[in-house]
């Protein structure tokens, strides 16, 4: 399973990038909106930074031919970017056209099965089933991810299923169930899960009872 980060925090993107975990971002409009500077530089920083990750960057055009230039203008900011396009009917022919043009997608805002179908037929890299935004009304988000699981395995496609609106360990846990092929995590879920109170305590432990034998060179 691959692990993006769900940020465009680069003091964060760094300090994960060490451990090793981290096989890619997810920027949207609201987490560059959140950084500061510019946002074309944060942008070629986190795909530098990560040269070998894939570096998720949403278009923010409106209309279906300033979306299809823009998403060409973001692709040469890095080898490394792969495009994020709301799944919006409006948007289906020219995601077509830049699939043969060879530019990588991320169809993001994905929220029915039928929807993650349609991209798949299309041939999309990713499909970002938003599973957190059910849940915020009520409607379990999860479904969502063993249901395309399935469909994908059923009918053959490639595209990867990317669980996203991720809003806790639990989803993390379901997102592994469901056999999704990536997930992108907040960074503070990502710090939640990578700790446990169990651990934390065993080592506690350990540590006073080989205190008590007094012993200070080992081996
Ligand atoms: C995914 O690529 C998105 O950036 C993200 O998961 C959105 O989640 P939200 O519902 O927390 O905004």
């Amino acid at each position: 399973m691959k692990i993006f980060l769900d940020t465009a925090d680069f003091k964060a993107i760094e300090t994960w990038k060490e451990t090793g975990l981290i096989d890619g971002v997810t920027t949207n409009p609201t987490h560059l909106s959140k950084a500061k500077g510019d946002p074309t530089k944060l942008v070629q920083a986190i795909a530098k930074a990560l040269p070998k990750g894939v570096i998720s960057v949403e278009v923010t055009e409106k209309k279906p031919d300033a979306v299809y230039k823009q998403a060409k203008a973001i692709a040469k900011l890095g080898k490394n970017i792969v495009i994020k396009i709301p799944c919006h009917a409006d948007y289906y022919g020219i995601i077509a056209k830049l699939i043969k043009d060879g530019v990588k997608l991320n169809i993001t805002l994905v929220f029915s099965l039928v929807q993650a179908l349609l991209m798949s037929k299309l041939g999309v890299q990713y499909i970002s089933p938003f599973v957190g935004r059910w849940d915020d009304i009520d409607v379990e988000g999860v479904e969502l991810l063993y249901n395309i699981r399935h469909m994908l395995d059923e009918y053959g496609y490639q595209t990867q299923l990317l669980a996203a609106s991720i809003r806790g360990v639990r989803h993390f846990h379901e997102a592994i169930m469901a056999g999704a092929d990536v997930i992108t995590v907040p960074v503070e879920i990502l710090e939640k899960a990578s700790r446990h109170v169990l651990t934390d305590q065993g080592i506690e432990k350990f540590d006073a009872d080989w205190k008590k034998i007094g012993i200070r060179k080992f081996p």
